[in-house]
């Protein structure tokens, strides 16, 4: 920056005695016979016939054509005005230059000087380049669940984007504005697009907090009965500020609490009238063993599940299909512990910028453990913790693989430099429905009224059909 600031100097030095130079030239010079010295002698000699009209008293000239006389003023003045701006003209353009220069350095310089976070957006900018931002969706794999089929869904990315525009201002008429350990934006939209999607007889939702998830299902299928599992009933929140209590909802909820997987489903289902199984829409938000539920909505004969908390190898409080699914087979699956490696360096890298980034020291346990969070299974908001080894966690994945019909993990509704999210790492996420860049379309969606606290809650939510028994 000074070396800058030193060149900036001595090229005004430069300029300003060249400047004095070509005065000098021009002034003294008599062998120069045009340009500067014909435009000073100009302007020079215009000045004088002005004076010299006027001292004269010519009356009938200028009292004659007086417009005239002003036009042929102005004109004297701007081409005096031209003359001198020919003069200055390098001086101007490296002042201008330098204003511009100054205002870009500021900019960047400011932000760090007043110690913003290394997540801010511009920040990451300022540090990594465009690496730190939307180029990097997928940089470090994406694993998934292999379906027995490879079946995808019917939604085209087009069905998003229009779902989007009608979900924003749904959204705005929350009754939670703060959700803080709920669902953020990302994951309400993904509930309510597929939710809507799907059309089902019925839907269970296990956790419900206050009950903004269960306001999600209700904006998306006005009529259908909902049934709520969760410890705390959500009309105990109500005395402390908003929540959600639906008025067509069974709640297994306060001393009616039964978990999900002691729960009667046959006898359940019957009493609403349900026959089909298949047709009910399950949403877990429990933070339990992903594995555990699969098996006990197998048993039940449901299809549809849809899990909020779909946390990334490494991460989380419970063992979720990404952490079953991340195995070596699958395309951005698989992980080693070397140190001195490509992985290595670029996770120690963005720790540093993005929050839920986990660096190889988080993501391997003891004997190089990678799978699961740090080679343990973790459950029930990770109040149980068991190791489990490699061969084991393998089972699971190809548990999961003859069962799975579908897999589809919700993209992030759009990127970071777009939202402001600081959480997720791109380079372990899909790419966004609306990319970095598109600022135009993210205002056209309403996304931009939206507080940026609102996006700051991805973990890949999943939507998985498991096929009939
Ligand atoms: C993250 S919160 C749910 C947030 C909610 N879905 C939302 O979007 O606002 C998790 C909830 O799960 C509940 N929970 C804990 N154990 C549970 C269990 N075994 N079955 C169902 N819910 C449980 C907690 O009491 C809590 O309300």
């Amino acid at each position: 920056m000074l070396s800058f600031y030193k060149l900036a100097v001595f090229f005004f030095v430069f300029y300003h005695n060249k400047k004095k130079d070509m005065s000098n030239n021009t002034t003294w010079s008599s062998h120069s016979p045009k340009t500067p010295t014909k435009m000073l002698e100009r302007a020079l000699s215009v000045r004088r016939s002005a004076f010299a009209d006027s001292d004269a008293g010519d009356s009938e000239t200028s009292a004659g054509d007086e417009s005239k006389t002003k036009r042929q003023h102005f004109s004297l003045l701007f081409t005096n005005y031209v003359s001198r701006l020919t003069h200055s003209w390098p001086c101007l353009v490296l002042c201008l230059f330098i204003v511009v220069s100054l205002t870009a350095s500021l900019t960047f310089h400011s932000r760090g000087l007043v110690c913003v976070s290394p997540r801010d957006p511009v920040s990451r900018l300022g540090f990594l380049g465009s690496d730190g931002l939307e180029s990097d969706f997928g940089y470090l794999g994406v694993p998934w669940c292999r379906s027995k089929h490879g079946k995808t869904v019917e939604w085209t990315s087009k069905d998003l984007l229009k779902g989007l525009e009608e979900f924003v201002p749904i959204y705005e008429t929350r009754p939670i504005k703060n959700n803080m350990y709920g669902m953020g934006f990302d994951h309400s939209f993904g509930l309510w697009f597929i939710a809507r999607w799907l059309k089902p007889d019925l839907m269970i939702e296990s956790g419900a907090f206050k009950g903004h998830s269960t306001w999600v299902l209700r904006q998306a299928m006005p009529d259908i009965h909902i049934i709520s599992i969760t410890p705390r009933h959500p009309e105990k929140y109500l005395k402390k500020g908003p929540a959600y209590v639906d008025g067509n909802c069974t709640y297994f909820a306060g001393k009616d609490f039964v978990d999900f997987g002691s729960i009667e489903w046959g006898s359940v289902m019957k009493k609403h009238g349900i026959n089909d199984h298949r047709r009910v829409l399950i949403f877990f938000d429990d933070h339990q063993n992903e594995l555990k539920r699969i098996r006990q909505a197998l048993k039940a004969g449901f299809r549809h599940l849809v899990f909020e908390d779909n946390y990334d190898t490494g991460t989380g409080d419970h063992y979720s299909l990404r952490h079953i699914c991340d195995q070596f087979y699958i395309r951005g699956g698989g992980h080693s512990c070397f140190r001195d490696s490509d992985e290595a360096r670029v996770r120690e890298k963005r720790k540093h910028f993005w929050e839920k980034a986990v660096d190889i020291e988080e993501l391997c346990g003891p004997g190089e453990a990678w799978w699961g969070v740090r080679g343990q299974m973790r459950d029930n908001f990770n109040h149980s913790n068991t190791p489990i080894s490699y061969a084991e966690h393998f089972q699971n994945s190809r548990l999961i693989e003859s069962i799975l019909d579908l897999y589809w993990e919700l993209p992030p509704v759009a990127g970071p430099s777009l939202t402001h999210q600081t959480r997720y790492d791109p380079s372990r996420a899909p790419t966004p429905i609306v990319e970095d860049g598109r600022y135009g379309l993210f205002q056209r969606l309403g996304l931009g009224r939206l507080e940026s606290s609102v996006f700051n809650g991805y973990t890949q939510m999943v939507y998985i059909q498991i096929s009939e028994q």
